[in-house]
């Protein structure tokens, strides 16, 4: 049956599954601002995944600014996503672009279409699951910057969601309406998948008092009123630990801003956020990416290069197990 003519529930039900069906392991890099240096980060994680002798692809999910390529050292490629997606290409396979980086290959996002940043959910389906045909151990997500529903999508059919910010007021706001986006979005699956909408109205109509329930409070509620819905929900929400990397850091006091988004998370969402760590500000970078060269290939020997691949390990480290049995 064509994926047009399916129920609204079937497709909750679909996305769902997604979340569980790949072989390969798979992270979303995002972040809500633009700028904050996304692509950077998930260009030079690429390139330390596939030095230690993964097989990484990495895609450019920033449709409508898409300049990965860039920030991976390669020109732009010939077929772009919008190519699948229009059926001008049968297969994600011919997409890939092979890198300077033997284990590394990439998939560039769509250059200028209007249409993909309003990209469809069949659209968004069939891109996920034909994910699962590449030959890769690791698949990267590079998205773009905002919180419209394609992007947190692709973040929640992730593995993995790291979340890059710095330590800047604009930058910390963006990424808490990106996590809070997240949260939304899985709260209104679940809803939807254990027709909830009775309780969550209980929920808002219990806030008459003229106190606004934060999302936390807002699922403990649930969960008085009905112990068994309400820990599905917890259960989803727990199974949501994004991982936060600070950029861009200056000082001590940078670095602390992580450990409070950390904190106010847990108060807030009722959230778990792991802290993996920072990554200075260094002159390097933006000399490296002037120079259209990844750091980690044009200055191996930088602080911020052993920082990046320690960075690398520490993502890693869950996966080992896995890794074993890919
Ligand atoms: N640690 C750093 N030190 C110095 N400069 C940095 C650092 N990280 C990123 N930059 C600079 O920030 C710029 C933006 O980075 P990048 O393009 O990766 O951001 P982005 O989040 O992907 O942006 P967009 O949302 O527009 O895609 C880069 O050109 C780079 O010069
Ligand atoms: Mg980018």
């Amino acid at each position: 049956m064509s994926d047009i003519l399916e129920p609204p529930f079937h497709e909750s039900k679909n996305e769902t599954s997604l979340d569980h069906h790949h072989e390969q392991i798979i992270w979303a890099i995002g972040g809500g601002k633009g700028g904050v240096g996304k692509s950077f980060i998930t260009s030079n994680i690429s390139i330390c995944l596939a030095l230690m002798g993964h097989k990484v692809v990495t895609i450019d999910l920033d449709l409508g600014g898409a300049n990965l390529h860039t920030c991976l050292g390669a020109s732009i490629p010939e077929k772009t996503l919008s190519d699948f997606l229009s059926k001008k290409v049968a297969t994600v396979e011919e997409l890939l672009t092979s890198t300077s980086v033997p284990n590394l290959k990439f998939i560039s996002g769509a250059q200028d279409e209007l249409g993909m940043a309003n990209l469809r959910t069949i659209h968004k389906n069939k891109l996920i699951s034909s994910l699962s045909t590449l030959d890769a151990s690791f698949i990267l997500f590079d998205l773009g910057a905002g919180t419209g529903s394609n992007t947190i999508d692709f973040f929640l059919s992730a593995n993995q969601g790291i979340l890059v910010v710095l330590p800047e007021p604009t930058s910390i706001e963006n990424a808490y309406r990106f996590i809070k986006s997240v949260y939304l979005r899985k709260l209104k699956k679940v809803e939807e998948f254990l027709h909830l909408h009775p309780l969550i109205n209980q929920v808002f109509n219990a806030k008459m008092d003229g106190q606004t329930l934060t999302p936390y409070e807002m699922v403990e509620k649930i969960y008085e009123i009905d112990p068994e819905k309400g820990s599905k929900i917890k259960q989803e929400i727990t199974s949501f630990r994004p991982k936060l990397i600070m950029n861009q850091v200056r000082t001590q006091a940078d670095i602390d801003i992580g450990h409070s988004m950390k904190t106010v998370s847990k108060r807030y969402f009722g959230l778990d956020i792991d802290y993996v760590g920072h990554v200075e500000y260094d002159h390097n970078v933006w000399q490296s990416v002037r120079k259209r060269k990844p750091l980690m290939l044009e200055f191996p020997e930088s602080k911020t290069s052993a920082v990046l691949d320690r960075l690398t390990q520490k993502l890693l480290q869950e996966y080992k197990d896995k890794l074993r049995s890919i």
